[in-house]
Order: structure tokens, then sequence, then C-alpha cells
């Protein structure tokens, strides 16, 4: 078939991309100029500059002009065009609501194009990225105000996890069409021809507007699972002695009916996704007149959490951090991403400058760049340049009075020998990530843990003036009252 795929970002290259390699013939279009050019060039290192997703340089590359085509102008394919598909990025706005400015710029220009056809076969508009629930019916309407003849609409969304992008397209579980028409449908079931009677996928057909609201309940759901596990779960672990955070896991989730994802006590969740997605639904409901109790408590306490290891270290650790110098470690979302988009990281550095640190070091495998952009200009926040920037986690490290893990890479599994070669106790390590299997060596030589998901473990060295002059000395672990706080 041949498809035209608007919008080359996170979305529409890798689903541009695994169409192509299903032999369609595939125009993937964009505005950005230096975009396309860096795609078709089919250079890995000019595709990762845009999009960063394992295996994906590999098929734009082996099938690049030949059945993957990128342009900034679909004018002569406009034609023999059997489905677009839409995979323009839709920010949010401040009140929660969708930006949708690139969107309806992208189909009114689509519009005019489709309606000067002269072949007026059936042609299908497909919306892929997430839009509020109703926009496949909005697409409609501005076609028919353009004059486009002969066309359906259609809602297909993009379920992709980022770093999973071509494994997730490959293997999908879930295919979800909403659309009006059997003809539509008939025209999907083509170009999706490999999923419609596979075994493991789940091929739905559906309205438009239930497949709209299925991608906002997924990721709403999901975002619920965690703020489950990190606001019971963890506090409980956090409060009541002798909880083994990774058995309370282990023993409810062994109920085939509750979910092992969401069960990683984390120090929030962050991401392109989350955030929008539940601050626009809460914003649909709210606008259809419905409560949003349940998704508010979601959003807060998934918001709460990025900095609820700050409140802890000072409430709990009596840790006082102004003038300290902290080490900041994993900026990024979640591991093998450079993406800091709402990444705890960015509310952990704004409340440790907001508390008087002299400096926080940060360190990430990957995401220095994305963090120098996102923390160099000094007219958003002055405070900006007490950040300073690492090559590793020992050089982070060195010379401060207490780090924060905030991003689960693997390479900080081993942190624990590092901090005891690099920095010497009275020193604090707050770990959001539970990355710290040897955590016990550590207390014992006399470091201070403070783990998500996990009671505070007093080092056996002695206080210091990094804690505050009246802080009310915390028993070691073993010594804490077995009853749970008020
Ligand atoms: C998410 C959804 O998974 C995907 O289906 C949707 O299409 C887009 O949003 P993504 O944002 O790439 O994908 O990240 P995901 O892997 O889901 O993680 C989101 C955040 O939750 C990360 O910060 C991650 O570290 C955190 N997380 C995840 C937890 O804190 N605990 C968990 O158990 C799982």
């Amino acid at each position: 078939m041949k498809i035209v795929v608007i919008g080359t970002g996170y979305v529409g290259l890798p689903h541009a991309a695994v169409l192509s390699e299903y032999g369609h013939e595939v125009h993937a279009y964009d505005i950005d100029e230096t975009r396309i050019a860096a795609y078709q060039s089919g250079e890995a290192g000019n595709i990762e500059r845009y999009v960063n997703e394992p295996g994906l340089a590999d098929i734009v590359a082996e099938n690049v002009n030949r059945y993957l085509f990128f342009t900034t102008d679909v004018t002569g394919v406009v034609e023999e065009t059997d489905v677009f598909f839409l995979c323009i990025n839709t920010p949010p706005n401040r009140d929660g609501s969708t930006d949708m400015s690139y969107y309806l710029n992208a189909i009114h220009h689509l519009g005019n194009l489709l309606a000067q056809r002269h072949n007026k076969q059936r042609v299908v508009l497909v919306n892929k990225s997430t839009v509020p629930i109703g926009t496949a019916r909005l697409l409609e309407s501005v076609m028919r105000e353009h004059g486009v003849e002969n066309f359906g609409v259609a809602s297909n969304p993009e379920f992709l996890a980022q770093g999973n992008a071509v494994e997730g397209s490959r293997r999908p579980d879930r295919i979800v069409i909403g659309a009006d028409t059997l003809e539509d449908m008939e025209i999907l079931r083509r170009l999706y021809s490999q999923f419609v009677n596979h075994v493991r996928i789940r091929y739905l057909e559906t309205t438009p507007e239930t497949a709209e609201a299925i991608k906002y309940v997924s990721n709403t759901l999901l975002l619920t699972y965690i703020s489950f596990w990190n606001g019971v779960g963890g506090r409980l672990a956090e409060a009541i002695p002798n909880i083994r955070m990774e058995d309370l896991k282990v023993g409810v989730t062994a109920d085939a009916r509750i979910s092992t994802w969401g069960s990683y006590v984390s120090n929030g969740a962050g991401g392109s996704c989350f955030g929008k997605d539940i601050q626009s639904l809460i914003y649909q409901l709210n606008h259809a007149g419905r409560p949003t109790d349940l998704l508010r408590a979601v959003y807060n306490i998934n918001e709460y959490q990025k900095i609820y290891l700050i409140d802890r270290a000072i409430h709990e650790a009596h840790f006082n951090f102004n003038q300290k110098k902290v080490a900041l470690l994993g900026l990024s979302f979640k591991k093998r991403t450079n993406d800091m988009r709402d990444s705890a990281a960015l509310r952990v550095a704004e409340s440790l400058l907001s508390r008087g640190v002299a400096t926080i070091q940060a360190y990430d495998p990957l995401a220095m760049d994305e963090a120098r952009r996102n923390w160099f200009n000094p007219e958003k926040n002055y405070l900006y340049e007490r950040i300073t920037y690492h090559d590793s986690a020992v050089e982070a490290i060195e010379g401060t009075d207490a780090l924060y893990i905030s991003t689960d890479w693997e390479e900080f599994r081993g942190l624990a020998r590092t901090i005891r070669t690099t920095v010497k106790p009275p020193y604090l390590v707050i770990d959001g990530r539970r990355m710290l299997p040897d955590f016990e060596n550590l207390v014992a030589a006399g470091y201070d843990y403070l783990p998500v998901g996990g009671l505070l473990m007093r080092g056996r060295s002695n206080s210091s003036e990094a804690y505050s002059e009246n802080d009310q000395a915390i028993p070691a672990i073993d010594e804490l009252p077995q009853q749970v706080p008020a």
C-alpha cells in the first residue's frame, strides 16, 4: 500500500520505518528540512540525533529510497496514497489541555492538498499521536470544510514505550482501530494484515472515540499502578520496620489478576506521556462536568514523589541541605534514554537549590547535553549556576556531603563501592530507585542510607555538622520502635 506518515518524531519515524519493513511504500513527511536530510542520509549518527531507538537506524538505512522515502513535500504522492498517518506532536498547555496548534496546521495543510486530488479513490486519515477524545471527529469536519471527497477518518493510537519502539512496533500487544465504516476498517486490515488474525496480538476494531479513550485510560491506569505502589506499598515499608519491599511486591503480584508492572517503587514516573496524558484526561473530564478525584490523586502522588525523599532527608535524617554539596546521579526520566522531559531529576534539582545547596554535582551516562540545555539558562533560574556537570559518577561524588540517585541506570548498582572509596562518612545516600543491593555494607561502614520504599538506616559512625544542630538522634534500624506512626 502507499502510505504517508506526517510528522517524523518519536512516534512517526519508528512507525514509518516498521511499515516500510512490511513492504508498504512509505513517504515520511516533516516540515523540518534538516531533520528530513538527516534521515535521508541513512546514517545512524544523523538519525539518532533526532530519534534514538535501538534498531531504528538499521531499518531506515536498509529501506531508505527503496520502501521508505523522506520528504518535505508530499504533493507528488497525494493522488495514489491509501492511508495518511498523523504523528504530530501535541504538547500540553499550562492548564493541562492539549496544544493542538501543530496538529491543526498539519490537517489544514493536508485538507488543501487532498481537496485538489483528481483521483477520487478512498483515502483514510488516521490519528496516531495522542489527541483528545473527539479529534477524529474534528479531523473529519476540517476535511469537509476544505471540500475533500471520499475520505474516512480513524484513530489508531500508539502505545510504544521509549527505548522499545522498534520491538514494540514489530510485536505489539494490540492494534486498536477506531473507524466509522467497514470500508475504512478493510483498508486498515490490509495495512496491518500480518496482525489481523495473529494469535498473540489483539486486533480490536471499534469507534474512533473508543480508540482515543483507550489510549488515555491505558496511560492513566499505568500511572495509577505506579502511584499506588509509591503511595501505599512504598509508604508502608518506609514507616514500619521489617517490611521487605521486594517480598511485598512478589507476594502481592503473585495474584494473576495483579500487574507486576508499576510495582517498582521509585522517585516518581516521568517522560513525555504519563504526566501530559493524565493532565489532559483530567481537563477533558472536567470539561465534561465529571469528577476527577482519582486522577488528581494519582497525578499529585506522582508529582510529590519526585521530591518526597528530600522531605524525608530533612524530617527523618535531619539533614540540613543549606550550603551542602550534593551529587545528583541520573538525570533522564528512565534508564537508556537522554530524555529529561518531566524527569524527577528536574524537580529534585529545583528542590535542592531552593533549600540552599552550595552546588549540585550532576552526572548522567547519556543526558549531559540535555541537562546543560535544561539548566544552562540562568535567566530561568539564577540558581542554575550552582549546578556543575561531570563526566562520571566518581567525579560527581567527589567532595560532596550527600548523593541522590534519581534514575535506574544499571551502572549505579555498583555505586556502594565507589561511595566508600570516594567520600568518608558522615555522608547521606538518598536512593530514589533502590539501586544499591549491598547497602548494608555501606551502612556498616558508617554511611547513612535513605531509600525509597525502605526505612532510613543510620550509619554507625556518629552525627556531624552535616546534620542540623537540633538533630534528634535517629535510632539505628534495629532500635526503631515497632509501631506505626500516627
Ligand atoms: C509510557 C507507556 O509505558 C507507554 O505505553 C506509552 O505509550 C507512553 O508512556 P514511556 O514514557 O516510554 O512509556 O516510559 P515507561 O517505561 O512506561 O516509564 C515511565 C516512567 O515510569 C519512568 O520514569 C519509569 O522509570 C517509571 N516507572 C515505570 C516506575 O517508576 N515504576 C515502574 O514500575 C515502572
